[in-house]
C-alpha cells in the first residue's frame, strides 16, 4: 500500500496512508501559498508541530468540523482541549502506535508560543513509521542540529525539510541536514510563502542530487509525492 504526501503550500502537508488521512500544520486561511481552502480539508488526524500561527492555523475549525483528533505536544494539547478539541498529547522522544502508524515527536530548534500568547511548550518535528514500515521525517520549523544524524540512523525513506531561511534552516543548512539524515528522498517546504523566505527550490534540489545520493523532489502547492 502506498503512502501519498501532498504539499498544500508553506508547511502544510497531507498524508494518506493505510486508508487514513492526516493533515500536518494546517495553515490555509491567510496563507498566500495555500492550494486548498480550510473548508475542503477532511482529515482523520491533525498533527501540529508547534504553537506559531502559521502551523496551528486552521486546526481548531477543521478539527471541530471533521471530529479529527489533534496530535501535538502536551502544552498545545491542553490549550486545544480547553477549546473543546480532542487532542492526543505526546512529547519529544516519545512515540505512540496510532491507527495510521507509529508516530514519534522529535526535537526542533525553534519557538512555540501560541497565537494568543499562551505557552506552547517545545516545538517538535515528526517521525512517522507507517503500517507498511515506511519512515517519514518531517523536521517542521527548525534550525540545523547535529542529532539529525541519530534520526537518520532509523533509515529515512522521505524527509521533509524547511529551506526558507530567516525563521528556519536555509538552503545551505538544509543541504547539511540531508547529509546528516541520508534519506532516500527529500522534499523542501517553508519557502516562497512570503518574500522574506523566498528561495529557489530547484537550485537547492540540484545541489542535493549533485552532492548526495538522495533524490530531491520539488512540489508545487497541491502537488503530491507517492512513497513506494
Ligand atoms: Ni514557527
Ligand atoms: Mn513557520
Amino acid at each position: 500500500m502506498n503512502t501519498i504526501l501532498t504539499w498544500y503550500g508553506h508547511a502544510t502537508l497531507g498524508l494518506e496512508t493505510g486508508g487514513y488521512k492526516l493533515l500536518i500544520d494546517p495553515f490555509f486561511s491567510g496563507n498566500p501559498a495555500a492550494s486548498l481552502a480550510a473548508s475542503q480539508a477532511s482529515p482523520d488526524f491533525i498533527l501540529v508541530s508547534h504553537g506559531h500561527d502559521d502551523h496551528v492555523g486552521d486546526a481548531i475549525p477543521i478539527a471541530k468540523r471533521c471530529g479529527a483528533t489533534v496530535i501535538c505536544n502536551f502544552e498545545i494539547a491542553n490549550w486545544l482541549e480547553k477549546q473543546g478539541i480532542q487532542a492526543h498529547a505526546q512529547h519529544i522522544g516519545g512515540g505512540h502506535q496510532h491507527p495510521f502508524g507509529y508516530l514519534k515527536l522529535t526535537q526542533a530548534m525553534h519557538g512555540s508560543a501560541l497565537p494568543d500568547g499562551s505557552y506552547g511548550g517545545n516545538p517538535a518535528g515528526f517521525l512517522l513509521t507507517t503500517n507498511t514500515g515506511k519512515k517519514i521525517y518531517m523536521a517542521c520549523d527548525t534550525g540545523l542540529f547535529g542529532d539529525m544524524h541519530l534520526i537518520g540512523e532509523e533509515g529515512i525513506d522521505l524527509a521533509v525539510l524547511p529551506i526558507g531561511d530567516n525563521f528556519t534552516m536555509g538552503p545551505a543548512d538544509a543541504l547539511r541536514a540531508v547529509k546528516l539524515l541520508q534519506p532516500r528522498h527529500v522534499i523542501p517546504v517553508h519557502y516562497n510563502t512570503w518574500g522574506l523566505i523566498a528561495q529557489d527550490p530547484v537550485a537547492w534540489a540540484t545541489r542535493v542530487e549533485a552532492e548526495t545520493p538522495t533524490k530531491a523532489h520539488v512540489l508545487k502547492p497541491g502537488g503530491a509525492f507517492t512513497i513506494s
